[in-house]
């Protein structure tokens, strides 16, 4: 039999509106500011735009409704609910397996985290040099980077001791109007500017050949997890603070429209200022290329303008990663009070004092870091998510639909969701994962140093 919960009285929501934006704030963060634009543009721009939204409809939808489900009817945190749903031991791994997610990508998200600060500081103080390439290179590894990390983790830590509605949902209702707000000033600066229109056409033009390519489901589907914050519990942890009854997979689907929304916004953003300032061949092999490198060297030039738009730029990253980061810590931290009972106060502490020690390889390391990328923030993320598909879909159908049903009336609309959950996502992930195993096994390598 699973282990015994241990009962304390739970944090909870203060309103529905609180939800949906942490859940938004948990899914938008540097993954749609970071991944998103670059994977479209290798991908064949709006080919890639469509396949997304597929794989976001057939599998992310129904998979966060499901999250959604587990969450709520469980009231606790997934690694004390998984074992206990699946009436068995054997499902233990799956909750352990999102605790080492969010050990893992929050370990090196926050060194990317770190950076923003560090820009979003040089930006305020007017201090960022027009060698940008060179101050990317500085920035992001070595003691500056370490030191950047645990001031992102710090804050991270202490949003998190303050509990559900004083730190979590507090702080989203501020950071994420902020968020909205910056993004559509900036996609508005963007379009004014001239030269752009090269950008938005290489952006959004449709080359649906691209979509042959081998491996591009694989990027697509990994991109659509790591953005939607599937596959790890974050989701899950957020529903299980919820005691209303609403109806799930609506909810679902606005975090998921709100997340594309942002990471398409992003793209309207980024691509004209790369066209308009002739920055194409900056945008080397990496997306970090164009958010660290290209996009400041394009600021730079417009004297007081340029100063405003790269702070604003910055400051969005910084708090976009934030409200994702602490869901990140979040999972792991509710594991901690529900299964051994420990003080919020000390689980956040000493779980987040644990992942900073382990994010310093990857901020000495950028290889460090791509390969921990690779491996936690996609590969895992899919195991996660197939796994949760089975047990939700299989094992728990009748009680996850009865609870699913409580809110959602529409018996047709819950016979579309079993079917995408039990049997499209399944067998969507199944082959995912085939085509991701080769750069996982470098990824692997690489972290073992052997690669
Ligand atoms: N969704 C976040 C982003 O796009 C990252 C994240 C992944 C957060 C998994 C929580 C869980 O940046």
């Amino acid at each position: 039999m699973a282990a015994s919960p241990v009962t304390t009285e739970r944090d909870s929501w203060a309103t529905r509106m609180g939800f949906i934006l942490a859940a938004v704030g948990s899914a938008v963060g540097l993954g749609n500011m970071w991944r998103f634009p670059y994977v479209v543009s290798e991908g064949g721009g709006a080919a890639l735009v469509v396949l997304y939204l597929a794989i976001v409809a057939l599998v992310g939808i129904p998979l966060m409704t499901a999250e959604f489900v587990v969450g709520r009817l469980s009231q606790q945190s997934p690694l004390v609910a998984i074992p206990r749903l699946g009436r068995s031991r054997a499902w233990a791994p799956l909750g352990w397996l999102f605790i080492l997610c969010g050990f893992g990508i929050l370990s090196y998200y926050s060194v990317i985290a770190g950076w923003t600060l560090r820009y979003a500081f040089d930006a305020i103080r007017n201090a960022i040099p027009s060698d940008t390439a060179a101050y990317f290179t500085a920035a992001s590894t070595g003691v500056d980077a370490v030191l950047l990390h645990l001031l992102f983790m710090a804050m991270t830590i202490w949003i998190v001791v303050q509990g559900v509605r004083k730190g979590l949902e507090r702080s989203v209702l501020v950071m994420m109007p902020v968020l909205f707000l910056l993004l559509i000033g900036l996609a508005i600066w963007s379009g004014t500017l001239q030269g752009g229109s090269e950008g938005y056409a290489y952006y959004l033009q449709p080359d649906f050949s691209a979509l042959s390519r081998p491996g591009i489901l694989a990027e697509a589907a990994g991109q659509a997890f790591f953005s939607l914050s599937l596959g790890m519990g974050a989701l899950m942890t957020y529903a299980s603070y919820l005691r209303s009854k609403e109806n799930l997979s609506r909810e679902a689907t606005v975090v998921a429209l709100s997340d594309f929304g942002v990471a398409f916004t992003a793209g309207l953003v980024v691509f004209p200022v790369i066209a308009a300032f002739a920055l194409r061949d900056q945008v080397s092999d990496s997306t970090v290329g164009a958010l660290f490198i290209a996009l400041p060297k394009a600021f730079e030039g417009l004297g007081r303008t340029g100063d405003i738009v790269d702070t604003a730029f910055f400051v969005l990253l910084f708090v976009a990663a934030l409200s994702s980061a602490i869901s990140l810590l979040e999972v792991v931290v509710t594991a901690c009070i529900d299964r051994w009972g420990w003080s919020r106060g000390r689980a956040a502490l000493l779980t987040g004092g644990l992942i900073t020690v382990l994010g310093v390889p990857s901020a000495l390391d950028l290889n460090f870091l791509d390969a921990m990328d690779k491996l936690t923030g996609n590969f895992l993320l899919l195991v996660g998510g197939l796994f949760t598909a089975i047990l939700v879909g299989w094992r728990i159908f009748p009680e996850a639909d009865a609870e699913l049903a409580q809110g959602l009336r529409s018996p047709a609309l819950r016979r579309v969701w079993g079917i995408l959950l039990r049997f499209v996502a399944p067998v969507i992930l199944v082959a995912v994962l085939f085509s991701a195993a080769e750069p996982t096994w470098r990824a692997i390598r690489t972290l073992l140093g052997i690669g």
